[in-house]
């Protein structure tokens, strides 16, 4: 049974935090339409994250950066319209809270009022601490987003795995601790070595979800078309595939075809 079925009770991050103090550990899983947000919440996943990612699943950029505010709020509504029981969390987009804390805030501002999302992401550490501090003190939840952060991929040059030297995996380690001062209620870790990502989960009290991060951390998250096997070009190590949806989908569309040319489709029961 499905822990919706089981217990109908909202996921709020007070909730989250109390998963990691029971030792309960946390699932994740992107949604950009009402109708995907709709069988993920049905799943019983405990945060739905409208993603960046959107931007290159939905719109086939290359990386995340394009993606507007706009754009975003739209995704983030949809997908508000299907959602019962899981924590929503949006993304905050690249440019829309780097720069100036009072732009970022009115970001903030515009994602919980015009989507109805529960809480906001963003990529970074103590660069972008003015921009945590003012909408935090909007009463905006914000989870923190550190190691691989793809909005900062020309920084980075490659989707390699981060902080495997000392100098960076201590920035991390520093600049996840100042996120839980702050007052963030979660971090997601992308892509860092297992250890790091434990050492880090250890260190804090707030949930730390990993993404090709190991298993020691609080929670997990993948990009939902990647573990139903959509997206079937991507293949990280630290993707686990749950079907092969790109193939049975090719298969379908493909009997289509064929049923429509051969005129098997419609059949007489099939119209009126
Ligand atoms: O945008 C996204 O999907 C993400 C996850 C990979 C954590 O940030």
């Amino acid at each position: 049974m499905s822990a919706i079925t089981k217990e109908y009770k909202r996921v709020t991050v007070k909730s989250l935090i109390e998963m990691k103090a029971n030792k309960e550990k946390i699932a994740m899983l992107t949604a950009y339409d009402y109708t995907m947000a709709k069988i993920v919440d049905h799943a019983g996943i405990d945060i739905i994250l409208v993603g960046d990612s959107a931007s290159n699943v939905m719109a086939g950029h290359e990386t995340t950066l394009p993606i507007t505010l706009e754009q975003m709020i739209y995704h983030a509504s949809s997908v508000i319209r299907a959602v019962k029981r899981a924590l929503v969390v949006v993304d905050l987009p690249f440019g829309s809270y780097q720069g100036n804390s009072r732009v970022a805030l009115e970001a903030a501002i515009r994602i919980m009022k015009e989507s109805g999302g529960h809480a906001v992401k963003m990529e970074g550490g103590s660069e972008i601490q003015e921009s945590v501090i003012r909408i935090l003190s909007a009463g905006i939840p914000v989870m923190a987003h550190l190691g691989l952060t793809p909005q900062s991929i020309y920084k980075f040059g490659t989707y390699t795995v981060r902080a495997k030297e000392q100098a960076e995996a201590e920035k991390l380690k520093s600049d996840a601790k100042l996120m839980q001062e702050l007052g963030c209620f979660a971090l997601v870790l992308e892509k860092v070595p297992a250890k790091l990502a434990a050492e880090v989960a250890k260190d804090l009290t707030i949930p730390v979800i990993g993404i090709g991060a190991g298993g020691g951390v609080d929670g997990q998250v993948l990009v939902t078309h990647d573990m139903l096997g959509m997206t079937h070009e991507f293949s990280p190590r630290f993707l686990r595939r749950y079907l092969d949806l790109f193939n049975e989908m090719s298969q379908a569309f493909t009997k289509y075809t064929e049923d429509v040319k051969s005129g098997d489709f419609p059949n007489a029961e099939e119209q009126y």
